[in-house]
This record gives C-alpha cells, structure tokens and sequence, in this order.
C-alpha cells in the first residue's frame, strides 16, 4: 500500500513514522514535508508540492492507495473534495464538514442547536455592539476570531482593557484579515483541559486515547497561546466514566447532528473540552484533524495498524475495528525557535545526538535539510517524545533527553505533565 501525508509538522511527521510501521505500507509519501520526514527511513519520502492540481496528478500517477491530511488550511480549502472529485482515496473531512474548525460561529450555533454542552456566547462584526456586550458582561472574558488563525486567534481577557483591545485589534486593525471579520465572544472557563480526539466514518466512531496539551508559551500556563507547547497520553482527568460521558455529550451529538444537517463528517474529530471542578464538560472548540503536538504523545503509544484504521474509515467500515493501547504513559515536549510565536527566528542550526530508542523519538516540525545540516524553519521546531510505565519516568526521560539537544534560542517549557502529577497521585511513579 502507498500513502500520501499533507502537511508539514510534528503531526504529519508522526503520521508518517506510524503509518510507514504498518507491515502492509511499501511508501508513504509527505507532501512537502521536514527535516525529519526527509531524513527518516527509506519508505518516508517526501514530495516538494502544495498545489492541489499537483497533488492530485501525483497521487494517481503513484498509484497512492490512500491520502490522509495533517493541517486544517487545506481541509477548509476543499481538498478532500477535490481528491473525491478526481476519484482518489483520501481521509478528511470536506469542506462542508471541516466548518466545524473553520468557522467557530457555525460551531457555536452548531452546538447551540444540536444541544451540545459550550460556553455562552454571540458573534459579532458591529464593533460597538461588541463593546456593549463586553461592558455588559465583565471580564474574564474570551474574544475569539471567527476562522483560521493557527490557534493565535483567541484572547483569554482577565481585563476589560484586554478584551476591548483584542476586539479592536481584530474588528477594526483587521491583524487576522478576513478570519477576524466576525468575533465570538464567549464566558470564561475554568476548569482543566482535554483533547478528545475520534476516528469518524461517518456513522462509527473510534475514540483515540486521551490527552492533554499545553497553550501558553511559558511554565505554570503564563505567556501568549501557541499552537502547543507538550502534551501527553493519556489525561489521567478522563476516567473511563468520563470517557463516557465525553462520548454522550459531546462527540456522538457532534456525528449524528452532523448527520441531521445533511454533512456527513468522515475524519478526525477533535473536541478540545474544559472539565470544571464539578465535572462537567464544556466544548471549546472542534477542530477536524488530529492535535498538534497531541498526535505525537498519542501515536506513540498506539499499537494497531493506522493505516487500516484510516483507509476502513475512509471506505465507511470503521465498525469493524479497535485501537490497542500500550499501556504506558507518553510525553511530548515541544521545542520552540527564538521569539516563537510572535516572530519565530529561523535557520538556526540544530544538533541533535543520534540516541533514539524504542521509548524516545524526535518528531521534528519547523525543521529543513541544507547542505547536510538540520536547520529550524517554524516556530515549532521538534517534539522529544518519551513513553515510559509512568509519567514521572517518562517526564524524566524527556527532559534529560533534551538537555542534548541544541540550537541557538531554543525555548521549552520545564513543566510538562507537572499539573497531571500534582493533581492525580495515582499516577506518580511507584
Ligand atoms: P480555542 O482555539 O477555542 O480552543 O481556544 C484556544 C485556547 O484558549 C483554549 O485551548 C483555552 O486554553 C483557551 N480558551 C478558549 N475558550 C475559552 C473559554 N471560554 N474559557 C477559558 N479559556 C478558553
Ligand atoms: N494543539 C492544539 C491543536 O492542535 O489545535
């Protein structure tokens, strides 16, 4: 079997990595690719193209078996339907279903509608009205721009100042463009955060393991929101009394909802929930792809064959499949360039020691090839990954690993998995 990964990241290259394992799978092409993807083994090769008239021209003439996509852009843009309209394989949403991420007022009013349990909000694109609202309601309060915005477009306000500013920075200074025409301004929530992600056929639903990632830039959740900076498997906050529950309320609605408004959604589901003190769930957001830097934690623990998975997905016989689990706790720990996330530096030269084992591996992301040296050429740059029986030892394994590993600026943060072993003494390490 030879498959086709889009995108470019920690994900995509975790992805591959899993993906190539499968004893049936001879290729996996990565289109465009890292620096990890382009120095991995001989079955991962990576494809300099974007374009979709492009991609569609190579996957036939490969013969690619299967295109599965990492990134939500090209999802939102209609690439899955493209693939279908040329007759070729591939698992994702269409750009119907993907407004699920691509939009967060159709994901409010989706919710709204279909009763799945979210913040109370409304949308915006009157900037006064937007003030009134703010004024109305106090801070904290979150200000989100209404599409794509790589996870940099929501604010967090602990203030009033903060939440009039982020209104005028995206209403009236237009910093995301057309994605922050409309604002969702919605209740703030505390509580803890879960990444609850499912393989869909459309009618079936695969859960993948639980976890959990880190937004903000810097130790004990201070600085700006990033794409993530660590994340790890499972969040021991998922009991499996709360896996039910997660299912029932949130993702079977989400698929049969889906289903009533006439889209069917084939892909990953992903449901970034907020579980407070009394154990209730809100819904943050959907996203219709697999989390970055969560895949990574995620598949590396993941022992079924993934390429299986998706492509019975794709051809809607998910029902006859489970995932396996080693049941051991993973850790990702994302190193980030200089100045990410508000202006990465790039082409910093990385050194990294060839010292992977079977419970360590380096995800790489923001990362190129030149001249036989490994460059950083992202924000995110890679994802040191551990598993180990617990997470204190897998958490110990990650960091020393990483005190090897060196470019210029380089910033990660120290406390990844601390808040899961302060708060759940079960799982420290025996
Ligand atoms: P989103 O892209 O909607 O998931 O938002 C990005 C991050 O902002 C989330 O992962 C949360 O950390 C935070 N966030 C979003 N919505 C809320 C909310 N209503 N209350 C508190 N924090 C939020
Ligand atoms: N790590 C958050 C996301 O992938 O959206």
């Amino acid at each position: 079997m030879i498959a086709l990964i889009i995108g470019n990241g920690g994900r995509e290259h975790a992805l591959a990595w899993k993906i190539s394992q499968a004893p049936n799978v001879s290729k996996v092409y990565v289109a465009p690719g890292n620096g990890g993807t382009a120095t991995a083994d001989s079955i991962i090769e990576n494809i300099d193209l974007i374009e979709f008239d492009d991609l569609v021209k190579f996957a036939k003439e490969k013969r690619v078996d299967l295109t599965i996509v990492g990134p939500e852009i090209p999802l939102s843009n209609g690439l899955v339907d493209y693939f279908q309209k040329n007759g070729l394989k591939i698992f994702g949403p269409t750009q119907k279903a993907a407004q699920l991420e691509s939009s967060k007022d159709f994901a409010k009013k989706f919710m709204v509608k279909h009763g799945i349990p979210t913040a109370e909000h409304q949308t915006f694109s009157d900037i006064q009205l937007a003030h009134d609202y703010v004024e109305l309601k106090g801070a904290p309060i979150v200000i989100k721009a209404d599409g794509l915005a790589a996870g940099k477009g929501v604010v967090v306000a602990l203030t009033l100042k903060e939440a009039h500013d982020a209104i005028d920075s995206m209403l009236s200074k237009n910093i995301f463009g057309d994605a922050g025409a409309q604002v969702v301004i919605e209740e703030f929530l505390d509580g803890e955060e879960v990444s609850f992600i499912a393989i869909c056929d459309g009618e079936t639903v695969l859960p993948l393991a639980s976890s959990q990632d880190h937004k903000r830039l810097q130790d004990d959740d201070l600085g700006p929101n990033t794409g993530g900076m660590g994340a790890y498997s499972p969040a021991p906050i998922v009991t499996d009394e709360m896996h039910e529950k997660i299912m029932k309320q949130v993702i079977t609605p989400t698929i049969e909802g889906m289903k009533k408004d006439g889209v069917i959604f084939k892909g990953f589901l992903y449901a970034g929930l907020m579980i407070n003190a009394d154990k209730q769930i809100k819904t943050l957001e959907f996203n219709c792809r697999m989390g970055d830097p969560e895949t990574q934690p995620i598949l590396f623990r993941l022992k079924s064959n993934l390429y299986d998975i998706l492509l019975a997905a794709t051809d809607n016989n998910l029902s006859d499949f489970t995932a396996e689990w080693e049941d051991v706790y993973s850790i990702t720990v994302v190193m980030a360039s200089h100045n990410y996330p508000s202006k990465p530096r790039l082409n910093d030269e990385i050194h990294i020691p060839l010292m992977v084992n079977e419970n360590c591996f380096i995800f790489h992301a923001g990362t190129k090839l030149k001249d036989n040296k490994t460059l950083t050429s992202g924000g995110r740059v890679l994802g040191v990954t551990a598993k180990a029986k617990s997470l204190q030892e897998a958490k110990n394994i990650v960091y020393k690993f990483i005190q090897d590993i060196k470019f210029d600026g380089a910033q990660f943060r120290k406390d990844i998995g601390k808040k899961a072993l302060d708060n759940y003494d079960s799982i420290k390490s025996s």
